[in-house]
């Protein structure tokens, strides 16, 4: 499979870093969807992996480290699962990362788990996948990093009382219902619908699940779907079908209000209030760094959002597995690297959690409002480091 991509790749992006004769090189796997639905998701990725190397030039402290990229293809995991298993029998590979889809990861946990091969997650945010091995590692998020805090802020700071789930039928999207559904129940609120949506794979036509939602007269809306095409299919429905003018709120994980999707959302998404740990409108002075070189590399129109500053932050969990190993890369010495580990991420300050490998980390609550004729996120509320609520309360496969 791939082999034609995986080396046109492989030259592209080697990178060497302060390579000299003798130098130890980490061979790292990259497993990302770059063809398919997910291909928009795997650059923005690509590019964050890309911007952490342009600003930090020496962050592996000498060592030589040497990308090879695999193709994930759809979500189903399969593909996923031969890419690694290639990458670790045939390529070598140290250390595996990439992983936008929560069933790749999912696929691929036990091949790491036997082959000891340490997994930084970039994406995947069904919150058991880091019980699924002591190999894995994520620097992204869980579902109930923000579906958890949306549910709180549903209720007490939009007084919300009754709420509709809508989700995309997959383990995220289940994830996402439970801690929205914990967090709004146990504030007070009642759910008054659970409606699945589709697969990951493709884009559905949301429009009988939204009529639905509609007809049971919510107060607030709670929307899970993958970054991508999906989330403006959401927007477009929840237009067409008059929702906001009945007044049913829009709310939801910043996975539906993608920073590259906002300007073509239309202005049916203004006032919409989402929960995430990252938006390209964030003020801080490592955050306007990281946009900067972003615009400068890919072009003034482009800009990163989640999924970007996600592979930004696993290079930099990378590249301090590297130099703490100084280049030797033994499984247990890299994931005891990362625990604790503290960073200062575009995102804001971020640790990895000694005891459960998942990332602590900020919580953004946005309102999107127009300003200058664009979409933008404006920041309304933040919650400082936010573990997985999914672990802490020891939810379902979350037990330890
Ligand atoms: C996942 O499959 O875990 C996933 C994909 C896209 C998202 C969020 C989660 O936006």
């Amino acid at each position: 499979m791939n082999i034609k991509l995986t080396r046109v790749f492989a030259a592209a992006i080697l990178a060497a870093f302060a390579a000299g004769a003798g130098a130890q090189t980490v061979k790292v796997g990259v497993v990302l969807p770059y063809t398919g639905v997910g291909a928009e998701l795997a650059q923005q990725v690509d590019r964050g992996i890309q911007t952490f190397m342009t600003l930090n030039p020496n962050a592996f402290g000498g060592v030589k480290v040497e990308i090879v990229k695999r193709d994930s293809k759809n979500p189903s995991g399969a593909e996923a699962k031969t890419a690694v298993q290639e990458l670790i029998t045939q390529e070598k590979v140290d250390i595996l990362t990439g992983f936008i889809y929560s069933p790749d990861a999912i696929a691929s946990a036990q091949l790491v788990t036997e082959a000891k091969k340490p997994m930084v997650i970039m994406n995947a945010g069904t919150a058991w996948i880091t019980n699924l091995s002591p190999m894995i590692s994520r620097v992204s998020f869980s579902m109930w990093h923000a579906g958890y805090a949306m549910g709180e802020a549903a209720v007490k700071q939009m007084k919300a009382k009754t709420a509709v789930i809508g989700y995309t039928d997959y383990p995220p999207g289940k994830d996402s219902l439970d801690a929205f559904k914990r967090a709004f129940e146990g504030a007070g609120g009642k759910i008054v619908d659970e409606i699945p949506m589709g697969g990951p794979g493709q884009v559905p036509d949301f429009t009988p699940f939204f009529q639905r939602a509609k007809d049971k007269k919510p107060d607030v809306f709670f929307v899970f779907v993958p970054a991508g095409d999906h989330t403006l299919a959401v927007m477009k429905t929840y237009g067409a079908l008059g929702m906001r003018a009945a007044g049913i709120k829009l709310v939801g994980p910043g996975d539906i209000t993608q920073d590259i999707k906002l300007q073509a959302m239309g202005d049916d998404a203004v006032g919409l209030i989402t929960t995430h740990h990252y938006n390209a409108d964030l003020d801080n002075p490592l955050n306007k760094r990281f946009v900067e070189s972003w615009k400068k590399s890919f072009g003034p129109t482009t800009t990163p959002d989640f999924m970007g500053v996600q592979g930004y932050d696993g290079m930099a969990a990378i590249a301090h597995m590297v130099t703490t190993l100084k280049g030797k890369i033994d499984a247990d010495g890299a994931i005891n690297a990362l625990r604790g580990w503290k960073y200062d991420s575009p995102r804001g300050p971020i640790s990895i959690d000694p005891r459960t490998r998942d990332i602590v980390m900020n919580e953004y609550i946005s309102e999107l409002v127009k300003k200058d004729g664009r979409l933008v996120q404006k920041n309304i509320g933040m919650l400082p480091a936010v573990k997985d609520m999914c672990k802490e309360l020891q939810e379902g496969r979350c037990k330890q």
